[in-house]
């Protein structure tokens, strides 16, 4: 295999590398247990059964949950938002959401639109913000969720969830907060915020492998099931399994991979997610006072003072996004990720559709002597001639 010898600074699409623990556990379980967890009695299946309850014990506690069987394992933070929208969802209800959503919640919300639902759009400020008061004004009686995504991929503005989870449960609106950006990397209670649905992946801020995601539903809550099938429990029945998490979880379980996640959420636990949310703003800042100075050079975000996490985005006049990150490719070894990121309304929203920017996105593998060089690279493309 060619080893690729690059700076990686896109680590909001996914984290890389992961930590060695990583790796280890996908291919330890792969060998050596290898089977379907819960689908017998046997030592294998047993054994991978304890690995995924530990995984969600773990999600668990790092996150403020009480009933770990609650956790549903999706493959991505997509298919977990596409769970609790279409399985909550009907026609005639209503929606409070974002400009600064995702595809993935972006979309959903769509096609919800499409079957009879109404949406409300909730426009954010240049940054990315949205305030509790435009929530609150966007509700109606017949409100059914509010669906918004806690950090934004495209300028790394934090929404304020833990100031509008409890207006919401006063009211009984559900909460879904996609938590694809901060989860891992920002400080999360979701008890205290009041989160009926969070949804997120396993392989940004967690460090697990991709094909990992997850759904916390709260108490209370029955979403219809995005597919039906073979749980490994109450197997005479046709109808599908009322409890959770099989009610959601039909079919063979990617045990290698919750390995994986349980060795990335054990390493996230164990740094702790206030000193890795500390490290990741150092790297931010160092990288946003290294490029105020450039020639041309518009950073989005980067003025507020508001709640940010380690995503930013930038344009450079007279230079295209795509040149850009061309340039930073091929000319200085430095992956990042140029254009709309999935989130074309995010872009309407700051300005930059439909050109997109230069999205960078350090993370814990990352040190300041990339940023250096991302700063020194940007500098000589910004005084290139065109
Ligand atoms: C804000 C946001 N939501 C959702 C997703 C989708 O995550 P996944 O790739 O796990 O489906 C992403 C991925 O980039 C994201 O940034």
């Amino acid at each position: 295999m060619s080893s690729i010898n690059q700076i990686y600074l896109d680590n909001a699409a996914t984290t890389y590398p992961k930590p060695e623990e990583v790796y280890k556990a996908v291919d330890l379980t792969l060998r050596s247990i290898g089977v379907a967890p819960g689908r017998g009695g046997h030592a294998r299946s047993m054994e991978a059964a304890r690995v995924v309850f530990r995984t969600r014990e773990l999600l668990a506690d790092l996150l403020g949950i009480g009933d770990s069987s609650r956790i549903i394992f999706t493959h991505s933070a997509t298919e977990a938002i596409n769970l609790a929208i279409k399985g909550a969802i009907k026609p005639g209800d209503h929606v409070v959401t974002t400009t600064m959503e995702h595809n993935s919640m972006a979309r959903p919300l769509h096609n919800a639109a499409s079957s009879g639902a109404e949406i409300t759009w909730v426009q954010a400020d240049a940054d990315g913000y949205v305030t509790r008061a435009q929530i609150e004004a966007a509700l109606r009686p017949e409100t059914k969720m509010v669906a918004m995504t806690h950090c934004s991929n495209v300028t790394g503005s934090v929404n304020p969830v833990e100031e509008i989870g409890p207006l919401l449960r006063s009211r009984g609106i559900l909460f879904l907060v996609d938590g694809a950006q901060s989860c891992g990397c920002y400080p999360i209670d979701i008890s205290t915020m009041c989160i009926d649905l969070f949804a997120a992946p396993g392989h940004k801020g967690l460090y697990g492998p991709p094909g990992t995601g997850f759904l916390y539903v709260a108490p209370g809550i029955d979403l219809h099931p995005l597919i039906h099938g073979g749980t490994g429990s109450g197997s005479s029945e046709l109808n599908q399994p009322q409890t959770l998490p099989e009610r959601h979880e039909s079919g063979t379980m990617n045990t290698p991979a919750i390995a994986g996640l349980l060795a990335g959420v054990e390493f996230v636990a164990q740094r702790g997610i206030d000193s890795i949310h500390a490290y990741e703003m150092d790297l931010l800042e160092r990288l946003e006072k290294g490029i105020c100075g450039i020639q041309g050079v518009t950073v989005y975000n980067a003025a507020s003072k508001k709640p940010k996490c380690a995503v930013t985005s930038l344009t450079m006049e007279k230079k295209d996004s795509a040149t850009i990150g061309f340039l930073l490719e091929h000319e200085y070894g430095i992956s990042v990720r140029v254009g709309l990121h999935c989130a074309p309304l995010a872009h309407k929203t700051i300005g930059t559709y439909p050109e997109g920017t230069v999205r960078i996105s350090p993370a814990l593998f990352n040190t300041a002597s990339d940023i250096d060089r991302l700063i020194f690279a940007l500098g000589a493309i910004s005084s290139m001639h065109t």
